[in-house]
């Protein structure tokens, strides 16, 4: 799960899915970087925070890091939560299998359409939409990836 701080979107996004994975008892693992390098080390924001915690997701244990090339290697899915981390992933890509496993997480939930998880970075009230929306695409991405559905 990639944003461009990993401490507002992409937290809330590893919580909610590593939610769903431990109730569906799913052997995946999950983990959330940044494209920037500004927050590295911090915990999510409190308002991420707080809107997991009413959703009785607790996120404290995670850190900020940086995405890194080799995360391109490490894991089948990296999903973007706008076109520009999208972007900015595809940058780090040296390889045609890399490149194919970058997506906008919601296409998941809304194919085709190229929808933004937006930034509520500077809105105090975005962070519960932004929590629906991830939900919406982790359920999907569990319903598509828990089954024996083919290949993207
Ligand atoms: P995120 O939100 O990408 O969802 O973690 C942001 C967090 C910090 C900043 C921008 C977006 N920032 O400019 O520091």
């Amino acid at each position: 799960m990639v944003c461009l701080g990993n401490i507002c979107r992409s937290p809330l996004a590893e919580g909610i899915l590593q939610h769903k994975i431990e109730e569906h008892g799913l052997d995946w693992q999950v983990d959330s970087a940044g494209t920037g390098s500004w927050h590295i080390g911090d915990l999510p924001d409190r308002r991420s925070i707080a809107t997991a915690r009413q959703h009785g997701i607790d996120i404290t244990c995670q850190r900020a890091r940086q995405l890194k090339p080799h995360d391109l290697d490490g894991f089948d899915l990296v999903l973007a939560m706008d076109s520009q981390n999208y972007q900015d992933i595809l940058h780090l890509a040296t390889t045609k299998a890399q490149e194919e496993k970058v997506h906008l997480i919601m296409n998941f939930a809304t194919p085709g359409r190229n929808q933004a998880v937006p930034d509520p970075y500077w809105d105090d009230n975005g962070f519960e939409q932004v929590f629906q929306m991830l939900e919406e695409a982790c359920d999907k991405l569990v319903e598509r990836f828990s089954s024996k559905a083919g290949p993207l």
